[in-house]
């Protein structure tokens, strides 16, 4: 066990909090000892994976880190037509992906290129390009962390929903999951109804795209628009999409006609949040700066000297360096309000805040 350990490489922001004590998990045996020795339970705990998706609202964490990093990924079953594949929980998960793509394996390939880890991907069911994380789902192990036994979770069990699971609701903090089984088909129709992929292909003079080519392209559309985390700190997707009423959207339509929108099944709506977040600024909050920003009052491409709003999408909170956990937040309060004072939507974030 470590002490006083620096996290910065730890978390996709890049912030410099230190953890109290800090642990590595190369075999899930290392963390059972733990538990069962009653050793783990004497702290405030973090389960760190990637640290893709969080951020550390202070400078220090006062308890002990567990950073996850168990390796291996093995076929359970394949077949002419089907293969269930295991990745442990510390497999990075964009590696995970090309290897399968690579295999020839369908299911993943639309979540090419996020950042983060295996064990992290159902916690927050990532879905990217019209796929989910929960549509390749077949199962996982996880460990409970106050007794070290092993329970395997079905796909019902672990209750996905857009960005959701129980495993960041009712049993956050209570398991942490060693493994994960996906069931992929050696042949599926590609999805390329998403977004912008088909006119990406076209451009690019792709007509009947390879998995292989759908992959790269996905992989090329999210480096136009997302920062590279080792270059820009953040955290992906800020906030979530809001899910609001009909009748309030229909409202909102008359103002902006222009408002993008996906229809969801139960006949709410589902509003980009990034779209909001450009469409407005601070001004709505003024005094708010200092802001080395200049034109139309939007919060995107906003920035002061540490962070900002990301210039190719709204979406994306980043931190230039030698910012605190404490100027995201509260970039992002003021995000939330003056999106709430034009729109009346509140949007939540979509990171965990540690
Ligand atoms: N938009 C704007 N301005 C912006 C950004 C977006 O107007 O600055 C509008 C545009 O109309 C655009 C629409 O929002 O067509 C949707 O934008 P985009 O396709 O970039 O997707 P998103 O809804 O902003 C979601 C996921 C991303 C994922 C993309 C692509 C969430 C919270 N985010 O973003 O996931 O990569 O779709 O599928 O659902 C992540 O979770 O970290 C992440 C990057």
């Amino acid at each position: 066990m470590k002490t006083n350990f620096n996290l910065q490489q730890y978390n996709s922001f890049g912030f410099d909090t230190v953890a109290k004590y800090f642990v590595e998990i190369n075999d899930f045996c290392e963390l059972q000892t733990l538990i069962k020795s009653g050793e783990l339970q004497k702290y405030k705990t973090l389960i760190l994976s990637g640290g893709n998706n969080i951020l550390f609202q202070n400078e220090a964490f006062d308890g002990l880190v567990v950073f996850i990093n168990t390796k291996g990924i093995e076929t359970l079953h394949e077949d002419e037509n089907d293969v269930v594949v295991r990745a442990q929980a510390g497999e990075d998960w964009p590696e995970f992906v090309r290897f399968c793509v690579g295999k020839g394996w369908h299911g993943v390939e639309n979540l090419a290129h996020i950042p983060g880890k295996v064990g992290a991907a159902p916690v927050q069911n990532i879905g990217a390009y019209g796929m989910e994380l929960k549509d390749s789902f077949l199962q996982c192990m996880a460990m409970d962390l106050t007794s070290g036994a092993t329970k395997v979770f079905s796909k019902e069990e672990c209750r996905f929903g857009y960005r959701e699971s129980v495993f960041k609701s009712k049993l956050k903090g209570i398991f942490v999951i060693t493994s994960v089984d996906f069931q992929l088909k050696k042949n599926a129709p590609l999805h390329l109804e998403y977004g912008n992929i088909k006119t990406y292909l076209e451009q690019n003079g792709i007509d009947n795209p390879t998995l292989q080519q759908l992959h790269d392209a996905i992989c090329a559309i999210r480096n136009a628009k997302l920062p590279d985390v080792k270059q820009i700190g953040s955290a992906g997707s800020f906030f979530k999409n809001p899910v609001i009423e009909r009748t309030q959207f229909e409202a909102l339509q008359k103002d902006y006609p222009d408002i993008p929108h996906y229809d969801e099944p139960n006949g709410m709506v589902k509003v980009p949040a990034g779209w909001l977040i450009e469409h407005c600024g601070p001004s709505i909050l003024r005094p708010f700066g200092p802001s080395t920003s200049s034109g139309t009052d939007s919060w995107k491409g906003w920035r002061n000297e540490h962070v900002g709003v990301y210039e190719k999408q709204a979406l994306v909170l980043v931190h230039y360096g030698g910012g605190k956990g404490q100027d995201i937040v509260e970039l992002a309060h003021k995000i939330q309000d003056s999106v709430e004072a034009k729109f009346g939507i509140r949007i939540n974030p979509e990171v965990n805040f540690v």
